[in-house]
């Protein structure tokens, strides 16, 4: 080939790879605008400015209505607990307690020494509950639970001094949506959180484990059937009388308060007309049209065990915020080649994105983001990543803790005007404390729950919807508090105040 020729062809074989590095920049970028895009639409669909809270706030208050007015009537249950006592602090005794409602359980013992003492002794044990028995059959789940709680019993020995065969008081702590008939039975609605048990929808749950329990030789009372947010509700009026909601942001979410009777017209053939009444929301059943939802939630309700329930749930809850931004990450990838022009595979396995990991990318303070690229290496197996994408990872967090945080505080607040209103109407003493400002009087809003405990921007958010809704000057005189193990000790204390002797 003459020198001629050789540079023409050398010059066509640089523009060539000109011409493709040019086409991959503009393919790039294209992809990177696509992204951009993608996540604008995602930032406008979920968002929660303040005049859409309030129109959230203001379809609860009708919900709650609705629900105590009648069965069925709303999307909340407002379920009446038959509870309408709570620990003072008084009670003395040991206590057991069976804490069930997502992937770990537990089972407790709580020894009380009255006023002065308080709680003197508490062991706990928590065991998982394998994955089949959330889907298995109702008879072996209630035989685990158990055994596992006969084991606990028997190893105790002589410690506490209680006879072999001497009847042991109970609390129950069952975290899905239960009627209750009496405050030591009830059937069960339907399961929640991704269990699906054969059998036990419709049955008397306390009845179930007390068969399990004779079968396992274990002698123990049921003294009381509750659900986590009324243990929390009890764990927390147990230290203070300001106590007048608990709520849980874990797994689930849901939220319970004491109601006036009188403002509960459901209650027909109530043995009680006046005082007060636990009511169990159910609000993780919430649904509004003005709740901000996208397709990418849709996609999830439809894929999940139970479509078309567990609205609010599937927007707030532990168990569904990783799920949500491994939707829109995957979206990402597959219309933005996002992480490359293979979809990571790991990306395309549903729940593989814990709450956890949400919250280490989330709240990763390094300038090059360190803790993301290594959650993204380890859990998803995408190596390699820019600054500029995980900074997208981390705003998708954002955006979704943020929405989940805010919609748990709209349902906070729609529960202070409550009291608020309930208190206005009927000048109740206990209710009064919930007035809010004018009094100066505080209320404590009791939270127990993982996403709560775990994700402190979570909690940042949460706070601040409750402040921008109320103002300033309202928010200082509700405290919203951490409450460690409220459904667990919360039913031991409940089982004090229903025991047999308490309960004469
Ligand atoms: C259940 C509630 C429970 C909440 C928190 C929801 O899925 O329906 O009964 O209180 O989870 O555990």
């Amino acid at each position: 080939m003459s020198n001629g020729r050789a540079l023409l062809a050398f010059a066509a074989a640089v523009c060539g790879v000109a011409a493709l590095i040019i086409a991959k920049r503009m393919k790039d970028r294209s992809n990177w605008n696509h992204a951009l895009a993608i996540l604008e639409d995602f930032h406008r669909e979920s968002a929660t400015p303040l005049q859409r809270l309030q129109q959230i706030v203001n379809a609860m208050l009708v919900e709650m209505r609705k629900g105590l007015a009648a069965e069925n009537e709303s999307t909340m249950k407002m379920l009446i607990t038959h509870i309408n006592s709570l620990p003072t602090g008084d009670e003395k005794g040991v206590f057991y307690a069976l804490d069930l409602g997502g992937t770990n359980f537990r089972v407790l013992r709580v020894q009380l020494g009255g006023k002065k003492k308080g709680i003197v002794q508490q062991d706990y044990e928590e065991k998982h509950l394998p994955s089949h028995l959330m889907t298995g059959t109702n008879t072996e789940l209630f035989d685990y639970v158990a055994s596992e709680l006969a084991n606990f019993v028997s190893e105790e020995g002589t410690r506490y001094n209680l006879p072999r065969d001497q009847t042991r008081e109970l609390g129950v702590t069952f975290s899905f949506p239960v009627k209750q008939n009496s405050v030591a039975s009830g059937t069960l609605i339907n399961w929640t959180k991704g269990f699906a048990v054969t059998g036990t929808v419709g049955k008397d749950v306390v009845e179930e484990l007390q068969a399990a329990m004779v079968r396992r030789g274990l002698k123990m009372r049921v003294a009381a059937l509750v659900n986590d947010t009324v243990g929390t509700l009890a764990r927390g009026r147990y230290v203070s009388g300001d106590v007048m909601i608990a709520v849980i942001l874990g797994t689930g979410t849901n939220a319970c308060y004491l109601e006036r009777v009188d403002a509960i017209p459901k209650m027909k053939d109530a043995l009680q007309r006046s005082g007060n009444m636990v009511i169990n929301m159910e609000w993780g059943n919430f649904s509004s049209s003005f709740l901000p939802r996208t397709k990418i939630d849709d996609a999830l309700d439809m894929d999940s065990i139970n479509p078309g329930y567990q609205s609010f749930e599937k927007l707030v809850s532990g168990m569904y915020l990783g799920e949500i931004v491994r939707r829109l990450l995957l979206k990402l990838a597959r219309e933005a080649d996002f992480f490359g022009e293979n979809v990571p595979p790991k990306l395309t396995m549903s729940f593989i994105l814990s709450t956890p990991n949400i919250c280490s990318l989330h709240q990763d303070d390094s300038s090059d983001l360190q803790m993301v690229a290594k959650t993204l290496e380890e859990v998803l197996e995408i190596r390699g990543t820019s600054l500029e994408v995980r900074q997208i990872v981390v705003e998708v967090c954002d955006i979704v803790a943020r929405r989940g945080a805010r919609l748990s505080g709209s349902g906070i607040v729609a529960i202070l005007k409550k009291l608020r209103r309930s208190a206005i109407i009927s000048g109740d003493a206990e209710l009064h404390k919930a007035r809010l400002s004018w009094q100066g009087q505080r209320t404590i809003v009791a939270v127990d729950g993982g996403l709560y405990e775990h994700y402190p921007k979570y909690r940042e958010y949460m706070q601040a919807a409750v402040v921008e809704l109320v103002g300033e000057q309202t928010a200082a005189q509700v405290s919203i508090e951490f409450t460690n193990d409220g459904s667990g000790i919360g039913a031991a204390l409940l089982a004090a105040c229903y025991s047999e002797e308490a309960t004469p």
